[in-house]
């Protein structure tokens, strides 16, 4: 079994975590709706991630709805110590499966309170304010009321610290002057690369950059230049994606999703991945990094 320990670690507000962590969204059912073909194979995906050393979960109860949070509390209740499970709020699921932004106070108590009962939990280790204002990636609009509804949540000891997720810079700034920011989770990988220069920004001020869709999502990542690296290393595309993401800085938490052991294990294993200089320049080529 891998060191997933060799990646190295970094903080989440007062918890210190391993790098290499798990995205549970792919344990729902087709479209992240519903249950999944195979309950046992995601409890099973969920208990090699712990017994490998993962001690950091990201998942949300917008996740079949309910569907995930059942699986893991299912999988791993009673919970690890030293296991961080982070959720996101902000949405919630239409009957035709839509993603439908839910910000008002109400709404945030209700999902935090849905996210304790099917994790089974008394307080949630992080919750990621996941901002709705654009259809494709961040958009500016103000999260003071949101996040101040959360900040209130936290008050009343539901909720230990908070995050954000799908921001720009400026709301970043924005929750920052409410709350204490530990986390931001925004999409970011091998060929999308807009956040580059908030990367180092959160890296400078010790805040973690938890990239989504690391892997690419829906579509997972296919580019020549990675297969040739890949096949140069011996190793997958995808280990060279995570890798490169883990050396891209300090600061960045892996959540790669997957519903299979075998891809679990592969993934783990690139915590393990060091990619020598030129296979990095050759890899960063494929989506150069953004002026500021
Ligand atoms: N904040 C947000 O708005 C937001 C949005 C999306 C996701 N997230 C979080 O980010 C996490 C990661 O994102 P994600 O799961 O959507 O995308 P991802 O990690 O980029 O990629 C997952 C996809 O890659 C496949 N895959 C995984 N490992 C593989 C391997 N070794 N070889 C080949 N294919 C592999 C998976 O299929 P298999 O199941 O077949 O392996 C799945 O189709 C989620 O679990 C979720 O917690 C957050």
């Amino acid at each position: 079994m891998t060191d997933i320990g060799k990646a190295g670690t970094f903080t989440l507000g007062p918890r210190v975590v391993k790098r290499m962590g798990y995205g549970a969204m792919q344990l729902a059912g087709p479209g992240v709706f519903g249950p999944p073909k195979d309950r046992v194979g995601a409890i099973a995906v969920l208990r090699e991630a712990v017994a490998a050393g993962v001690d950091h979960i990201d998942t949300s109860d917008f996740y079949g709805p309910h569907v995930t949070n059942e699986i893991i509390r299912e999988a791993l209740h009673p919970y690890p110590k030293d296991l961080v499970i982070v959720t996101k709020i902000g949405c919630r699921r239409g009957a035709d499966g839509s993603w439908n932004p839910a910000f008002s106070a109400d709404d945030l108590k209700a999902a935090v309170h849905d996210n304790l009962r099917n994790l089974g939990l008394e307080a949630i280790d992080v919750v990621n304010l996941r901002a709705m204002f654009g259809e494709h990636g961040p958009a500016e609009g103000s999260i003071e009321a949101p996040l101040t509804a959360l900040a209130d949540l936290q008050r009343q000891g539901l909720v230990r610290h908070i995050g954000l997720s799908n921001v720009t810079a400026k709301q970043i700034a924005q929750g920052r002057a409410i709350v204490d920011i530990v986390c931001v989770q925004n999409q970011y990988n091998l060929a999308h690369r807009e956040d580059d220069a908030l990367i180092d920004d959160l890296a400078a001020a010790g805040t973690a950059y938890t990239p989504f869709f690391p892997l690419g999502g829906f579509s997972p990542l296919q580019s020549k230049a990675l297969s040739e690296v890949a096949d140069t290393l011996r190793a997958t595309p995808m280990q060279v994606a995570l890798a490169w993401l883990l050396q891209r800085s300090p600061n960045i938490l892996l959540i790669p999703g997957t519903s299979s052991v075998a891809h679990l294990r592969q993934n783990l294993a690139a915590a393990a991945l060091r990619l020598p200089s030129e296979a990095l320049a050759k890899l960063d080529g494929i989506a150069p990094t953004r002026p500021t």
